[in-house]
């Protein structure tokens, strides 16, 4: 059955009122959200369907009006900023938070393209293009997840853009830590997986400029409060791990202030900053598996990872070094 369309900019904006002021879960009157939203019951009804389309599940109750079947916390800046604790890494100079946008990434390499500040992250409730790596799509209904992506200068890139993401997936293991979820690992380059179901990703992607500091869009895809999804592998959420809704904006600030520390002690020290945690999420050493490539597979023993962020492999030809954007890994049953 296919999706149903995706509300208009302007019919979003009045969805998104609407579960601004059903958000606390309780019962609301047609008549009072008419007099919110400047509009008469029909066409209340019409904004209750619409955030149905948008995958919430709506009571409406004759005598009583409408409530949401659970309370909701849309995404905002300041809830976001007030829930991050003091970190060693630098402060956030801007964070944007967006109702739609085709994929985080590309909007905040388009803000680097001329010359916006950093660090400078965005969140979206939604993504109509989420980019998944190897051009694979990234799932991101509205409201469910966190689709965030972090702008990033490097004066010098000492360091491989491998290692990078590398660092910035310990960081997300870091701060599913910090939030209690256990038995969370990583599967190289960097997804983030919970009992060999995925359950966050990673793209880094760096915008393409001949002069000036290196610009890395570090975009990080969680999977929070997403219960049914049409996904091609094992995948979980938050919610799935834990049997409970998760306050987003909390998993944001969680997010945020483990990669900014992450990745400033990466600029510092490189691979080192973070290679025990690594080596510890590992899920791969020292089990055989498949490294496929464009054309074709190899397969060998995971020796863990060398300084630049490539996978070690025993093979029959020796030990390789794969890199990230040239493979992926599947390990072998
Ligand atoms: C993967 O595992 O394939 C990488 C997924 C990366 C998804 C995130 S969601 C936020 C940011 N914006 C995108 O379009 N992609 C990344």
């Amino acid at each position: 059955m296919n999706a149903p369309p995706f509300p208009s900019p302007r019919q979003l904006e009045t969805s998104l009122r609407l579960l601004e002021l059903l958000a606390d879960g309780r019962f609301h009157s047609g008549e009072a959200l008419g007099g919110a939203l400047g509009m008469g019951r029909g066409g209340v009804w019409r904004v209750v369907r619409d955030i149905g389309n948008l995958g919430f599940e709506v009571h409406g109750v004759t005598g009583k009006g409408y409530r949401l079947a659970e309370p909701l916390e849309l995404l905002a800046e300041e809830r976001i900023r007030a829930a991050m604790v003091p970190h060693d890494g630098p402060a956030l100079r801007q964070l944007h938070v967006l109702p739609t946008v085709d994929s985080t990434n590309r909007w905040l390499m388009g803000r680097a393209l001329s010359g916006g500040t950093a660090p400078a992250a965005v969140v979206s409730e939604h993504q109509s293009g989420g980019r998944g790596r190897r051009g694979r799509v990234w799932v991101s209904p509205f409201g469910q997840n966190l689709y965030l992506s972090l702008l990033w200068y490097f004066e010098d890139m000492d360091h491989s853009l491998p290692a990078c993401s590398l660092a910035v997936a310990v960081a997300v293991a870091r701060a599913l830590g910090v939030l209690g979820v256990g038995d969370v690992g990583l599967k190289w380059p960097n997804d983030v997986h919970w009992r060999g179901r995925k359950l966050a990703g990673m793209l880094l992607e760096l915008v393409g400029e001949a002069a000036g500091p290196y610009k890395v869009v570090m975009g990080v895809g969680v999977n929070v409060n997403m219960v049914a999804a049409d996904i091609d592998q094992p995948w979980t959420s938050l919610r799935g791990v834990t049997g409970q809704a998760w306050d987003r904006n909390r998993v944001a600030a969680c997010l945020l202030q483990e990669i900014l520390s992450g990745v400033a002690r990466f600029q510092r020290e490189g691979m080192a900053s973070c290679q025990a945690d690594w080596d510890a999420l590992d899920l791969t050493r020292g089990r055989r598996v498949t490294v496929h490539l464009a054309d074709g597979a190899v397969e060998g023993t995971a020796l863990g990872t060398d300084g630049d962020g490539a996978l070690r492999l025993r093979t029959g030809q020796g030990v390789q070094h794969f890199h990230a954007g040239e493979v992926s890994l599947r390990v072998a049953r």
